[in-house]
């Protein structure tokens, strides 16, 4: 945890921003795999872990936005847990760590809920807090999702967008665990093996500090499946491979990175050209970083940089602008050049995707491609996101938009053909915009063609 006053005055912040009501926040309980003592790992919630700091199953935190008191509900472990469990913290010394909070029964919490102040609760995305949310607002479930409320929806996405300098070092701990990731798959991948015992290591990396990944982990010789977590292929010499994976710091701060490298000690040439547009893509993209630019400009640079690169490949033809703009590009780069980290990878996804990447001037495109920019809006000093561009040769939707001749003026389908075998490339680095510009974060790892090819060569020898 950080120190008690950050969790207090981050509550004060948000009860003044509110003003009025009761603010409610569940932590998360045990999820059951297959029965209940058999759990999926726990997590709790981040906005709970922003606001309360408390790593505990079992709690649920209110604020009262006009006295400021914060409360802690739940009950001390008792023996028979204990016997099982060993020594648990008690809920007066969490109290005391997140800067001062009155521990109540949770049987209490429905009688405070029930008076006629207004209760403002974030839209749930776990099926057994909506329930619980249900019991205790006395709503049926639906009306408990279209209860939430935007004020506070806007008032957390405002304060958790900023990251404060506790917060990026923990970001940046999480990072040099995610750069040791990479670097562990790089250093292991061997033609023969299967991607699943080149995950296997690159968990091993991030459990060795006592950490999980951040997400799952996405480790393919088909990355043109982008979140493809089969991991059932054998890797042979030739191919690409993709791995998406990031660490979490023992705070749950995330890291997101990706690296695409040969199986063999060098790329191939066609693999070299396709690589250093990605690249150029990223630093295009990395360059535009500063506060004041709507993340769509970033995007849409990486995206002409794709399109300059490809025409002069020939798969892509005709005015490289005119093509970014009908979403041309979007053959090859379906997805966003990134989005907001921190306690989520995706962060505060859970709150709304539009709520965190857009505004009211800056809206989300529903053009393919652009519409899965998750972020679109100025950045500001503060922000931590990810820079991710990719070049995917995805046949079903090659043979798709050939079929119907989308963007046909400046796509060279005959050309495109002869790489559907090529699989995909992505890059991934971690950026904190500053008052100037952007950090990297974390350590850098290998990125250039000459840098990957060597730490590929040092392996295989
Ligand atoms: N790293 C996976 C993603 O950003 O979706
Ligand atoms: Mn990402």
């Amino acid at each position: 945890m950080f120190a008690p006053e950050t969790y207090r005055d981050r509550r004060h912040a948000l009860a003044q921003q509110i003003g009025q009501g009761l603010i409610l926040l569940p932590g998360h309980d045990e999820s059951p795999m297959n029965f209940a003592d058999n759990g999926y790992p726990f997590r709790q919630d981040s906005t709970f872990l922003y606001y309360f700091g408390i790593d505990r199953p079992g709690l649920t935190g209110l604020i009262d936005a006009e006295s400021g008191e914060s409360f802690l509900f739940g009950e001390d472990y008792s023996l028979d847990w204990i016997v099982w469990m060993g020594p648990q913290t008690q809920l007066a010394e969490y109290s005391r760590a997140s800067g001062g909070l009155t521990v109540k029964d949770p049987g209490d919490l429905s009688a405070m809920l029930g008076s006629d102040r207004p209760v403002h609760y974030l839209p749930p995305y776990r099926a057994e807090v909506r329930l619980q949310m249900a019991a205790w607002l006395g709503k049926n479930p639906a009306e408990v999702t279209e209860g939430a409320s935007e004020a506070l929806i806007q008032a957390i996405v405002t304060q958790r967008s900023l990251k404060s300098d506790e917060e990026v070092a923990a970001i940046e701990a999480a990072v040099r665990i995610t750069g040791e990731m990479h670097l562990t798959a790089m250093r292991t991948a061997r033609p023969g093996m299967t991607e699943a015992e080149v995950m296997a290591k690159v968990y091993q990396a991030a459990l060795a500090h006592g950490q999980h990944p951040s997400f799952p982990i996405i480790l393919s010789v088909r990355g043109e499946v982008l979140h493809n977590h089969h991991y059932g292929n054998t890797l042979s010499e030739g191919d690409l491979l993709l791995c998406d994976a990031g660490a979490q710091s023992p705070g749950y701060y995330a890291g997101d990175m990706t690296r695409t490298f040969p199986v063999s000690d060098r790329f191939s040439t066609r693999q070299k050209e396709i690589y250093q547009i990605v690249l150029d893509a990223l630093q295009a993209g990395v360059q535009t970083l500063r506060p004041g630019l709507p993340y769509r400009e970033s995007h849409l640079k990486s995206a002409l940089t794709i399109a300059q690169g490809l025409k002069a490949l020939g798969l892509m033809k005709g005015d490289v602008e005119e093509a970014v703009a009908a979403g041309a590009h979007a053959l090859f780069f379906p997805h966003g050049l990134g989005h907001m980290m921190g306690l989520d990878v995706h962060d505060m996804e859970n709150l709304g995707e539009d709520y965190v990447g857009y505004t009211d001037a800056i809206t989300r495109s529903s053009q393919f491609g652009l519409r899965s920019l998750r972020l679109g809006r100025e950045l500001a000093p503060g922000f931590v996101l990810t820079v991710e561009p990719g070049i995917y040769f995805i046949p079903p939707l090659i043979d798709r938009w050939r079929a119907d001749g989308t963007c046909a003026d400046f796509l060279n389908f005959d050309r495109i053909e002869t790489y559907k075998d090529f699989g995909g490339i992505r890059i991934e680095d971690d950026y904190l915009i500053t008052r100037v510009g952007a950090r990297l974060l974390g350590d850098p790892i290998p990125k250039s063609v000459a840098e990957v090819e060597d730490i590929r060569a040092e392996a295989l020898s």
